[in-house]
């Protein structure tokens, strides 16, 4: 049976899809059969950042009312091939479906999939709640700002009194920049993991090469042999249970500085 999680954040535009994506493409490298589940009615763009818009046939909502099965919905990603995606329907919207719509659609997947991530819409209505209702666990994502970390704060409270065990509430650390940081210009990862009090699985740094990645539709995690490879893998295991020191990531982050930093301690 699959285990499920779901990418959520409160705030918008702080990295849900592409964390979601990016992580598709490191579940499925280490052997996991993964799906991606776009919750995002409506707007959906997690097909567009996995170079997938053109494949699909039926949607979520296809398989809401019936039309097709699950399984039958699902659009195969073109080189992952342990890779799937359920697509959102860009002209449905949020109302057309309710939580136990969801619950039914993990259902009849998660017998099907090691790994079932669900990318959540922004917000706390109805979109957040059909995105979080089947999962066994939570990733809330933010940015080192005072907004996003706000906003996570008030998710992190609704997970809480949702069915996910607070010991399954987890938090990544998206956008970081290690030299603003020092120069106290951004929270540090400190000031973020004390204000909401959830376990920090994950710090990505803000980069040029994720961006690039999604919108060549090929998220930089599939490209194995780079800083954000290892970092996503790193989340990814660590999801799993694995117990991998955050420092990685954080080196990971700054390699120039690390690099600087051993050789002066080499020599
Ligand atoms: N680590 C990163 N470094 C640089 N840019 C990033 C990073 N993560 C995300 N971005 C960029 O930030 C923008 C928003 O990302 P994304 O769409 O993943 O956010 P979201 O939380 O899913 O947004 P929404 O709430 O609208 O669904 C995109 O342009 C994306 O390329
Ligand atoms: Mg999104």
């Amino acid at each position: 049976m699959g285990q499920v999680f779901v990418i959520t954040s409160g705030k918008g535009g702080v990295g849900k899809t592409t964390v979601t994506a990016n992580l598709g493409a490191v579940f499925s490298g280490l052997g996991k059969k993964t799906c991606l589940i776009d919750a995002d009615i409506g707007l959906k763009n997690l097909d567009v950042v996995l170079g997938l818009e053109n494949r699909i046939l039926y949607t979520i909502i296809d398989v809401i009312s019936e039309k097709v099965g699950s399984l039958e919905a699902l659009v195969r990603h073109k080189t992952s091939r342990n890779l799937y995606l359920l697509p959102a329907s860009q002209i449905a919207t949020k109302e057309m479906m309710n939580p136990e719509d969801m619950e039914k659609v993990v259902a009849q997947l998660r017998p099907n999939f090691d790994i079932i991530l669900i990318d959540s819409p922004a917000g706390i209505e109805s979109g957040f709640r059909n995105a979080v209702v089947a999962a066994d666990a939570a990733i809330v994502v933010t940015n080192p700002e005072y907004t996003a970390v706000s906003d996570a704060d008030r998710v992190t409270g609704l997970l809480e009194k949702s069915k996910i065990s607070e010991e399954n509430i987890f938090l990544i650390v998206n956008r970081f920049r290690p030299n603003v940081a020092e120069k106290r210009g951004m929270l540090s990862i400190e000031d973020v993991t004390k204000t909401l009090a959830i376990p920090l699985i994950g710090i990505v740094p803000d980069s040029e090469a994720v961006v690039i990645g999604s919108n060549r539709g090929l998220p930089i995690a599939f490209e194995g042999n780079n800083e954000l490879n290892k970092i996503f893998t790193n989340i990814a295991r660590r999801m799993l249970g694995h117990k991998i020191p955050l420092q990685e990531d954080y080196k990971l982050s700054k390699p120039t500085f690390w690099r600087l930093f051993k050789t002066l301690f080499r020599s």
